[in-house]
């Protein structure tokens, strides 16, 4: 995407170092870190300095990467197998970590060279992915039509484009008139301030609305389609997402409105049969407990916004049942989220 005139990755490698685009900053900082060692980009995955299906798989592709670059200086196979371990270990529901940290590791077998190569490829392939998602989806989305998301699955969460963004972004570069409803998306508010800031840059009309106001919105009929990303799709056709999109598809399900997910074929789990058999990670309850973010003065500070004493339970992440999702979006088409052809799909 282009910020203040110039073209960005989400996340990139140049030589032995990751960059990111810091989304904990974010909206109120835009920063570029530098990661030269793999452990660091580990790090940036488990707090969330990268996040998003598509730019964390990046992230743990070119985290394997490193580790192979490291490895030429250091104890070889040993070192290799204990950074894939860590790198898995950082986030357990996304489906693309492993399939990237996967595919890096075999290709490192031929040499760490091979391994950045493969790394560099499944980046660019998220981008090809992410344009294909947004070609499908576009044929969805009419003119007028107003539009619920949840979380960030925009350009941030998937190195450019995005997945459930992706045909939101093509249908307004068509000329389409959208409106758009991000839905805030406690407790760490990735739509309240990734996706708010991602539409606003692309000046595309849309509000902020607290986690519990789709029904009312959608009960008054002013939700057209519900886009949403997905973390890991079963081969039955559940799919886990941030948590808070099961209720969405519910209640789209209650008023009759369409429920999409936009995933790229790399989200898809061929050894997972149901949502049963998806691990959802539980986070800090601190990221429930306190929020962080600046005061008028742009001085950043860590409140404490619920009772002091009282635990919180924080999954990150929800299964919706197949039965209730429309379709799914992906780079090959738009599919019945159902196990024939799910099958018919995947590699
Ligand atoms: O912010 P995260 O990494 O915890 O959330 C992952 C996601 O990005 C969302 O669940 C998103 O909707 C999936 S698609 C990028």
């Amino acid at each position: 995407v282009k910020f203040n005139g110039k073209h960005y990755r989400t996340v990139w490698m140049e030589g032995s170092s990751v960059f990111l685009i810091d989304q904990t900053l974010l909206p109120f900082e835009f920063k570029i870190v530098e990661i030269k060692v793999h452990t660091g980009t580990c790090d940036a995955i488990r707090d969330m300095t990268v996040r998003g299906a598509g730019a964390i798989g990046a992230a743990a592709g070119f985290a394997m990467a490193q580790a192979f670059l490291e490895a030429e200086n250091q104890a070889g196979q040993g070192y290799v197998d204990k950074a894939k371990l860590l790198i898995e270990n950082t986030r357990p529901t996304a489906k693309d970590l492993f399939a990237a940290t996967g595919r890096v590791y075999n290709a490192g077998m031929m040499g760490a060279g091979q391994a950045v190569e493969e790394a560099q490829q499944i980046a660019t392939e998220y981008i090809s992915h992410a344009l294909a998602i947004g070609q499908y989806g576009e044929e969805l989305i009419r003119d007028q039509f107003r539009i619920l998301t949840h979380c960030n699955a925009g350009w941030l969460a998937f190195v450019d484009y995005g997945s459930a963004l992706s045909p939101v972004y093509a249908a307004w570069n068509n000329g389409k008139k959208l409106f758009v409803y991000a839905d805030e998306t406690r407790p760490r508010s990735q739509g309240a301030r990734l996706t708010a800031w991602e539409l606003l840059h692309e000046g595309i009309p849309h509000c902020i609305i607290p986690d519990n106001a789709a029904a009312t919105l959608m009960s008054q009929g002013k939700v057209d389609i519900v886009i949403t990303g997905a973390d890991r799709i079963a081969v039955n056709g559940d799919v886990a997402n941030k948590i808070g999109t099961l209720e969405k598809a519910i209640l789209a399900k209650e008023f009759g409105i369409p429920f999409y997910i936009a995933a790229p074929l790399s989200t898809f789990d061929r050894a997972c049969r149901s949502g049963a058999e998806i691990i959802i990670e539980e986070r800090s309850e601190n990221e429930v407990l306190f929020q962080h973010g600046p005061d008028p003065a742009g001085i950043f500070h860590t409140i404490r916004v619920a009772n002091p004493g009282s635990a919180a339970w924080n999954p990150a992440f929800d299964v919706t049942p197949a039965k209730y999702i429309t379709a799914i979006i992906t780079e090959k088409g738009i599919i019945k989220p159902s196990t024939e052809e799910i099958l018919n799909i995947i590699p």
